[in-house]
Formats: structure tokens, C-alpha cells, sequence
């Protein structure tokens, strides 16, 4: 509709400009025949169009940009859903797609804008072409020649000149991104930097970024005045050229001096028309370097939906020859054709088969041809030591970490919950912090309920001190990591899932707090596989699986691995 509007919008334009510029003409003719009558009639007529025409030129802007935000709206929405659907956004590599936010952000909004405004010159130029060829023809073929053959020389020289300047601005929004990304590092960051006290030594290297920016902002600003200087020079021989050929026309009698008059509008419309490159080509330049970084990030979303229907398919034949279940946890199932397969199961059992994992980029293999099985309740701890791939194993379990290969089957992802030693603390209330990944209304939990896990979680008195559930605070800086630690013990009390991941979940937590919290996961009856280094933790599991560098491993009992340590 809006598009449609645009449209009879821009036509309307384009028919008052033409009522104008005969207006304008029987001005002028009639003060050369010094008819002080028709020159008043004529300046009259002449102003009913021009009022006439304040409505639609003044609306015209509005309807654009009306149209400019519903698109905005519609590939925004697009976009977001399909970066977050199927956790895409933690497989995009920044050496693929760099910043991502910019281009959801500031990409889109400016796509939007500069593509109707391309388009709309186009369409205009069209019009206007249309418009006035016939007028310049019958005023003088000669001008309509001159004009088509500068255009193209203009089109021509600027294609030349410009070619570099679409390369120049993609960099450029890449670097101002990179910049950009620096300053929220440093935000999100500040504590740390502080307590290293170096604000000097991140100043360098900010101001190290913002020096790419600005060099290569200049060599665009040269270029930018090279081009304006020649479209200068280009759009002044607009103004002379007409007047070469249509004066001598007057001064033998063959045409009005009116004429000349409309001679010199209808070139300088034709040959605009004729050149829009010329005209728009910054604009041309910024919305070819945007296009690409959308589609870029569109083609690579696209790689990861394919992949992901493709291991859809893999779970469906998986499924069709095992158990009967359901397709919603099919669809769940996530696997790559190369990599890590994983499969769907009913209840809380955990199985690993023929489990090999490499680095992303291969350079060296963590665990080699694992295979273990938990039933429902199972308690598994991971030992061994540091960079050795435990959390790298807790990733895969989680679907997060594909390189390599094996079948994990594991609960839905909606009954797992994964506990990390950095616990994510959701921008929003206190309740939203323990109902998370949730919302309170989804889960439909109780306040009481929320106060009761706070008290058992040793943060009773948080909810006073903030000033109750509904307190909105930037969490993760109010809360210590203690603290935050406990929250995530909270989120899992309530949320009493199947399968409970904890990659040193406790880290940051006294001893009490820490047995306590183990009680908890005891007690919740989920299959549970842990990573943590203190020793007394070993009794709330029942085997280890250690883990050595290289790719080996063995299973042992808990109480015999225990045993092992004292003797030790
Ligand atoms: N995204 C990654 N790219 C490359 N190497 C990685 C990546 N993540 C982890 N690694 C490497 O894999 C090894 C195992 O890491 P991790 O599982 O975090 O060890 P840990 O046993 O201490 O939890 C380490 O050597 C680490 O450097
Ligand atoms: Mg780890």
C-alpha cells in the first residue's frame, strides 16, 4: 500500500514539474511580448501550481520513510529470529561474519534508507526522462543528442574514477564495527582493566583502532572530493551547454526567449535522469559495501540452516529405527553431517558412543573413542587437569561443540540445564533471574516458592536488599560471583530438569556452601555430570571419568578412585 502510494506520489511530481515548467515558460513569453495582462495571468497560474503542489512534494518525504520503517521492521524481525533460532548465534565465527550486532543494527537501518532512496531516483529519473525527451526533441534534436552523448561520458568517467570507493566503505564499516566493538569490550570489561590499572595501555590500543578508522576515512574523503569535483565541473556544463545551442536558435528568430528558458530545465532533466551513477554514486558506493555485509551474514545463516535440516533428517532416520519419539525432540537433535551427531532420547539417560572431539581448527584432539552410559539419577565427575577438554565435553553434551565425531543421546535440550563457572545473569528483574532461561509467567511459579529456594540457596536476604522480586538491577555487576553462582543452583531447584551439567559450578564458593550445593543435586534425582576439583565433592558422584592429555581415558568407581587418592 505505502509502496503503491509512493508511486502515484512520484508520478504526481512528475506531471506537476512538467505543468511547471510550461507555466514557467508563458511567464517568460509574456514578458517578452511586455503583456502586462498575460504576465499577470500567467504568474498566477504559475503560483496555483506551485501551492498546488506543496501538499504532495511535502508528503512525499513522510511516505518514504513510512515505507522505510516497515522495512526496516520486517528485515530486522527477519533477521534477529533467524540469527537466534537453532543457538546459530554461537556458531558464527567472528573470522566469518565480524560483528554481527552492527549489521542487525546499523547495517539494516542504512540498507533500508539508501535502497529507496536509489530507487526512488531511479523511478524519478525514469519519469523525468520521459517527461522532457519529447520537449527537448521538438525545441532542438541537437540538444537531445548532446545531452545522451553527456551523459554517458559522465556515466562513463565516474564508473572509472569510483570502482574503488564500494571496497573502501565495506572496510569502513568494518573498522568503525571493530572500533565500536573495542569501546563495549572496554565497558564490559572496566572492572577487570581497573583493578590492572590500564587505562593507559587499553587507550593505546583504542586509539591504535580508531587511527584504521580515520586513514581509511580519508582516503575515502579524498576520493569523495576528487568525485565532487568532477560531478561539480559536470553539473556546471549542464548550465552552459543548453545556451550554446538554443541562443543562437532565439537570436536568428526560429524559437521564444520562454524557450530557451525551458530549453535549459529540459537538458539539465534529461541529462540528470540520463546520469543518475553520476549523482548518486556515494550513495551508490555506501549501499553496495551495506549490501554486501547483509548478505554475507544472510548466506551464512543460510550454510547453518541447511546444516542443521540436514542433521534433522539424520535424527528422523535415527528415531524411525529406535524408540518412538516425538518429532518436537527430533527437530531438537543437532548434529552436523561431519561432525558430533547427537540424538534425542526419552528420560534422563545419557549415552556416548565412539566419542572423538578435536580443537575447532583441528590443531590438536581432546577425547578419543569414548564410550559411557548413564542411567536416569547417574552422578558422573570429571577429573583431570586443566585445558585437558572437560568443559569441551560438557559443550558437546550440550550441542554446542561440534568438531569431531561419536553419537551423544541425551535428554531435550528443555530438560538439561548447564551450569557454568561464569553464571549468565539476564538483563531484568530478580524472579527473571531464577526463572531463566523461562519467564516467571511461563513457568507459572510461585513467589513464595521463588522466596522459599532464595532461603535454601543461603540469599534470603537478597530479595530485601534489592527491594523485592520485581527490582530490576544490572545484575551481574551487583552480584558477586559467589553469589551468582548460587542463583544458578536456585534457577536449577526450580526448574528440576533431567540432565544437570556443572562445569566448576561451585568454584567460587565456600566449603559449606559448596557441600551444600552438591546436596541439592543429590537430592533432585537428574542424572548429573560434574567438573569440579575439590576432592570431597567426589562422594556426591558415584564414578569418574578421568580424563589425560593426548585423548585417553578411563572410568573408574568413585569410592575405588577415592581410595586411590589416600593412597597416594
Ligand atoms: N574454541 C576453541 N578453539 C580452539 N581451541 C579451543 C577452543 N576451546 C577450547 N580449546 C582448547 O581445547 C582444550 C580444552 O579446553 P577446555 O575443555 O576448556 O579445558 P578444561 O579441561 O580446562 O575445561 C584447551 O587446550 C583449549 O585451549
Ligand atoms: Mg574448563
Amino acid at each position: 500500500m505505502w509502496l503503491s502510494l509512493l508511486i502515484a506520489f512520484l508520478l504526481m511530481i512528475s506531471f506537476i514539474n512538467i505543468r511547471k515548467s510550461y507555466a514557467e515558460r508563458d511567464v517568460f513569453t509574456a514578458l517578452e511580448a511586455r503583456s502586462a495582462a498575460l504576465f499577470w495571468r500567467d504568474l498566477f497560474i504559475y503560483a496555483c501550481i506551485l501551492v498546488g503542489s506543496i501538499p504532495v512534494v511535502g508528503s512525499f518525504g513522510w511516505i518514504k520513510s513510512q515505507l522505510e520503517l516497515l522495512w526496516r521492521d520486517w528485515l530486522t524481525r527477519r533477521l534477529l529470529s533467524r540469527y537466534l533460532a537453532n543457538r546459530n548465534f554461537t556458531r558464527i565465527p567472528a573470522s566469518e561474519v565480524d560483528n554481527p550486532d552492527e549489521r542487525i543494527q546499523q547495517d539494516i537501518a542504512s540498507f533500508c534508507t539508501e535502497t529507496l532512496t536509489i530507487a526512488m531516483a531511479v523511478a524519478d529519473s525514469t519519469l523525468a526522462f520521459f517527461s522532457f525527451v519529447t520537449i527537448l526533441y521538438l525545441i532542438s534534436p541537437t540538444l537531445l543528442v548532446v545531452a545522451v552523448a553527456y551523459a554517458i561520458a559522465g556515466t562513463v568517467a565516474t564508473l572509472m574514477f569510483g570502482k574503488r570507493l564500494i571496497g573502501m566503505h565495506y572496510e569502513q564499516q568494518r573498522l568503525e564495527a571493530e572500533f565500536r566493538y573495542n569501546l563495549v569490550y572496554l565497558r564490559d570489561n572496566a572492572e577487570a582493566i581497573g583493578l590492572y590499572n590500564a587505562g593507559e595501555r587499553e587507550s593505546k590500543g583504542l586509539l591504535q583502532r580508531f587511527g584504521c578508522v580515520l586513514k581509511n576515512m580519508y582516503s575515502i574523503v579524498s576520493w569523495q572530493r576528487n568525485m565532487t569535483l568532477f560531478k561539480t565541473s559536470y553539473d556546471y556544463g549542464v548550465l552552459i551547454i543548453p545556451s550554446l545551442i538554443s541562443a543562437p536558435l532565439y537570436l536568428a528568430g526560429q524559437i521564444e526567449l520562454g524557450m530557451i528558458v525551458q530549453a535549459a530545465t529540459a537538458f539539465g532533466t534529461v541529462v540528470g535522469a540520463l546520469s543518475i551513477v553520476v549523482g548518486q554514486y556515494q550513495t551508490y558506493a555506501r549501499l553496495g559495501a551495506i549490501a554486501r555485509r547483509i548478505s554475507d551474514f544472510i548466506g551464512k545463516l543460510e550454510q547453518l540452516e541447511n546444516q542443521a535440516a540436514q542433521s534433522e533428517m539424520t535424527a528422523l532416520e535415527h528415531n524411525a529405527t529406535g524408540a518412538p519419539e516425538c518429532q518436537a525432540t527430533a527437530a531438537a537433535a543437532i548434529a552436523t553431517s561431519n561432525g558430533i551427531k547427537t540424538r534425542v532420547t526419552a528420560g534422563g539417560r545419557l549415552v556416548i558412543s565412539n566419542l572423538s572431539m578435536t580443537t575447532p581448527d583441528r590443531s590438536h584432539s581432546l577425547v578419543q573413542g569414548l564410550n559411557l552410559e548413564l542411567k536416569l539419577g547417574a552422578r558422573l565427575i570429571i577429573a583431570g587437569p586443566s585445558g585437558v577438554g572437560k568443559s569441551s565435553l560438557l559443550r558437546a553434551v550440550a550441542g554446542l561443540w561440534l568438531d569431531g565425531s561419536g553419537l551423544i543421546e541425551r535428554p531435550d535440550l528443555s530438560d538439561m540445564m548447564v551450569l557454568p563457572q561464569e553464571s549468565y545473569m539476564p538483563l531484568g528483574t530478580l524472579r527473571d533471574q531464577l526463572t531463566y532461561p523461562l519467564s516467571a509467567e511461563e513457568t507459572g511459579i510461585s513467589d513464595a516458592r521463588i522466596i522459599d529456594v532464595l532461603k535454601r540457596v543461603d540469599l534470603a536476604e537478597l530479595s530485601l536488599r534489592v527491594g523485592g522480586l520485581n527490582a530490576v538491577k544490572t545484575w551481574s555487576e551487583i552480584l558477586s560471583p559467589g553469589e551468582r553462582q548460587r542463583v544458578a543452583f536456585a534457577r536449577l531447584l526450580l526448574a528440576t530438569p533431567k540432565l544437570v551439567l556443572l562445569d566448576e559450578a561451585t568454584s567460587a564458593l565456600d566449603a559449606d556452601n559448596e557441600r551444600k550445593m552438591y546436596e541439592f543435586v543429590t537430592t533432585c534425582g537428574a542424572t548429573v555430570v560434574s567438573v569440579a576439583h575439590h576432592q570431597a565433592l567426589i562422594a556426591y558422584h558415584d564414578t569418574v571419568l578421568v580424563l589425560e592429555h593426548g585423548g585417553g581415558w578411563r572410568l573408574v568407581e568413585a569410592d575405588e578412585y577415592l581410595a586411590s587418592l589416600r593412597k597416594d
